[in-house]
């Protein structure tokens, strides 16, 4: 765990510089606009450590993988989200030396993320040979308005000399990834060409064959309004740059202004590519720095409207819940179905930068709470898109009649993870999937999404679980051998209690979908039974016998479910006995003590509790939470926000608090010691699910938005925004009321402890602030 960044409502600061944190605060200080994302590498020349990050969203590589026996079904590659050219670089020479933080003394650093405006700052004073002094001031942002644009100031000053300043703007396509399994680089030049204070690169993927342009314009003047300075280009291969020589005089500042436009064939036919980025660049110059940073204020003031979470009385809890939204927002806008949520989003290459079950089971939530619907539907679509690769992912295990198995980890659909006991075992992926479609219209009521699309990614799955599950005459009861639920720490178990849970209810909703779709539009469900060679009665029969005969293990003498058949035969210790040296266990422990040990990786059981809570009573909550969480070491970061919110629904705001906190600072103070490797982006929406489903008890019943808060005690009061069915409800909960304030025209009724409210357009309503223990 780490503490060097001061706390701020608004602002994310680091204050001195320490070259061994350099890494971790290159996440933290990442920025990224859903289109495109950076980490915050330094502009000028730096030969300590550093992890380069430029990426492109949608560009990607199939890397060759390794493994070390090759199963049927395996896929070929791991898709990587790919380090490309490199942006915002600026290199600054002062007289003969070149300007590097690793080799001069460095003064006055800091580096300021400023959420409200959405752009990086840092500045610092540079000690050269001789004690020359220089002052380098920077600002740049990835804008939100113009997605496929960034703009850059840096400024200069010599402090107590006069000498030339050489200043280097460039793009670099010469870069390669860090996690690159044979040590390959995955660009290729295309084309080059420089202008007048201009350049650009077009380079394109190997393989996968992503053309991407990355152009730059630039200025430079001194503060007197000397200049634009002269400047000569010079490119090598996969580099394009321009030299610009200024005679540095003491005290006066000279100051570049970059503007980058990153255009991918992903969005423009590869001939016009170029074209266009010259437009854009155009474009975005003529407005200059100073106009597109007010605008990106400006579309950052619109998403806290609608995003923002504000906790009076703790501001290290403030920032923290405010980074989180900063970077999801940073990470995903929602308006392209093609693109999805990596669970290290723009900040890193681990997990690839692919598509994993988080989208579904975590970040839907936020989403669709924080923007209009359509985002989140076009994360539905995303899925609806892979749903031929899925079925014929299945088929490749000998699944057939159109049964689709989503992938674990993909790009485009096709799976691109090779652990057997993930790839072909972690099947519950498809319940996320699924459960989306549910949460999704639960919460907007757009039940057309079932006849659209929703519908027959439902078919797919349920006839997957159908084939899935085998008849047990042992049993005389259904079965499901082999699996991995969510606790990756066990693998290849029977009986996974959350995932026979969650196929059961998928092939429930499938049915209740069918019968919507039949009822609402029987033009489109003729239409689709004929796609998909959909025997009703015979499939659902079929379903129907196996929800009903479906065997979940549980432990009648504990009263808990349990994880799956052989849990009880494990050795019971619980996680307060074991010895902290040997946490995290993933990295002290060998895989088959871990594989053979009691303790639980992640929410598991739980995670089923939580997405079906209405079906348990408060005392088999109870039991169950008593039962696992004793046992959940919580190694991945996706576990505390479930634990959160289900303490918090069972009255115990302690607990409730603690694991609220195990997330919210997860970053910022590198509690697991992994920020360098980028930024935990998934589990950042689990954060807000703590505030808004945990402490706010936020739940959507028959179309209605219920509330059943707790006041943590350190905080006089929390208010977030919701958007809901047109609405934008502020709920503000303080010790003696709950706030309702409409900040729409929509009238709405919202539950505040069980009672009703009108709060009609533009209106307040006060309720009474009384939380009762279990009252959820
Ligand atoms: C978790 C998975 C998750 C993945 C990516 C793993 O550590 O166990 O549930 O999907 O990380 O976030």
């Amino acid at each position: 765990m780490k503490n060097y960044i001061k706390v701020d409502e608004w602002k994310i600061i680091e204050e001195g510089f320490d070259p061994h944190v350099n890494k971790i605060s290159e996440s933290i200080f990442s920025i990224g606009n859903g289109r495109m994302g950076q980490r915050a590498n330094f502009e000028e020349k730096y030969t300590g450590e550093t992890l380069q990050g430029n990426y492109v969203a949608g560009v990607y590589y199939p890397d060759k993988t390794r493994v070390g026996w090759w199963k049927n079904g395996y896929p070929e590659y791991f898709a990587k989200v790919l380090n490309a050219a490199n942006w915002i670089g600026i290199d600054i020479r002062i007289g003969n030396e070149t300007l590097d933080l690793n080799t001069c003394k460095v003064k006055e650093f800091s580096r300021i993320l400023h959420m409200k405006e959405g752009y990086l700052e840092r500045s610092f004073i540079a000690e050269l040979s001789g004690g020359r002094e220089v002052k380098v001031h920077s600002r740049r942002f990835c804008s939100i308005v113009d997605d496929e644009t960034g703009a850059i100031f840096y400024s200069v000053t010599p402090l107590n000399f006069s000498d030339v300043v050489t200043i280097t703007p460039f793009v670099d396509g010469d870069v390669k990834n860090a996690d690159s399994n044979y040590d390959e680089k995955f660009w290729d030049e295309v084309h080059q060409e420089t202008g007048d204070k201009s350049a650009l690169l077009v380079m394109r993927t190997k393989k996968t064959g992503f053309n991407v342009c990355t152009g730059m314009m630039f200025s430079v003047v001194s503060a007197d309004g000397q200049g634009d300075y002269p400047s000569q280009p010079f490119s090598r291969n996969k580099y394009v740059a321009h030299e610009v020589e200024v005679n540095g005089v003491e005290g006066k500042e000279i100051t570049v202004r970059k503007y980058v436009a990153n255009l991918s064939s992903e969005n423009y036919p590869v001939e016009i590519l170029r074209d266009e980025c010259q437009k854009t660049l155009r474009r975005i110059a003529a407005k200059g720095f100073d106009k597109m940073l007010v605008e990106q204020a400006a579309a950052w003031a619109l998403k806290w409207q609608e995003s923002d979470i504000v906790i009076e009385g703790d501001a290290a809890a403030q920032q923290g819940i405010r980074f989180n939204i900063f970077q999801l927002n940073q990470t995903y806008t929602g308006e392209d179905a093609r693109l999805n949520i990596g669970p290290k989003g723009f900040t890193g290459e681990k997990y690839g930068g692919s598509t994993y079950w988080d989208t579904e089971a975590y970040c839907v939530p936020f989403y669709l709470a924080t923007a209009p619907p359509d985002v989140t539907r076009n994360l539905l679509i995303y899925r609806y898109k892979h749903l031929e690769k899925a079925i014929e992912n299945a088929a490749k295990l000998g699944f057939t009649n159109g049964a689709a198995l989503y992938p674990m980890v993909t790009m485009n659909g096709e799976e691109c993870h090779n652990e057997w006991e993930i790839t072909f075992e972690e099947i519950h992926r498809n319940g996320a999937i699924a459960y989306a479609i549910f949460n999704y219209i639960r919460y907007t009521g757009d039940k057309e999404y079932l006849t659209d699309y929703g519908l027959e990614v439902l078919i797919g799955i349920a006839r997957f679980w159908r084939q899935r599950v085998n008849w047990s005459s042992d049993r005389n009861q259904y079965v499901m051998l082999g699996v991995t639920g969510p606790n990756e720490y066990e693998n290849n178990v029977n009986n996974n209690w959350y995932t026979s849970t969650i196929a059961c209810w998928c092939m429930e909703y499938a049915i209740e979908a069918m019968g919507y779709v039949r009822e609402s539009n029987a033009e489109k469900y003729r239409s689709l039974v004929s796609k998909l060679h959909l025997n009703e009665h015979e499939e659902t029969s079929a379903w129907k016998h196996i929800i009903d005969n479906m065997y979940f293990p549980e432990s009648k003498e504990l009263g808990v479910f349990l994880q799956q058949d052989g849990y009880l035969d494990k050795e019971q210790t619980l996680v307060k006995d074991l010895n902290e040296a040997e946490r995290p266990l993933n990295q002290k422990w060998s895989w088959d003590r871990i594989l053979r040990s009691v303790f639980i990786k992640q929410a598991d059981v739980l995670q089923g509790i939580y997405f079906f809570e209405e079906r348990y009573d408060e005392a088999t909550i109870r039991r169950n939470f008593d039962f696992y969480e004793p046992r959940t070491v919580h190694e991945s970061s996706l576990s505390p926000c479930v634990h959160a919110i289900l303490a918090a629904k069972l009255g115990d705001e302690q607990r409730a608090y603690e694991f609220y906190l195990r997330t919210s600072r997860l970053d910022l103070d590198d509690y697991n010691n992994d920020t360098e490797d980028g930024l935990h982006i998934t589990s950042m929406a689990g954060t807000w699910m703590s505030v808004v489903e945990g402490f706010a008890g936020m739940r959507v019943r028959n179309d209605a938005l219920h509330f059943n808060p707790f006041l943590p005690a350190k905080w006089s009061s929390f208010s977030f925004n919701i958007l809901f069915r047109g609405a934008i409800l502020n709920v503000r909960i303080e010790r003696e009321y709950v706030t309702l304030s409409n900040q729409s025209e929509k009238p709405l009724t919202v539950c505040v402890f069980d009672k009703p409210y009108e709060v009609n357009g533009g209106g307040e309503v006060r309720a009474e602030y009384k939380p009762v223990a279990g009252n959820v």
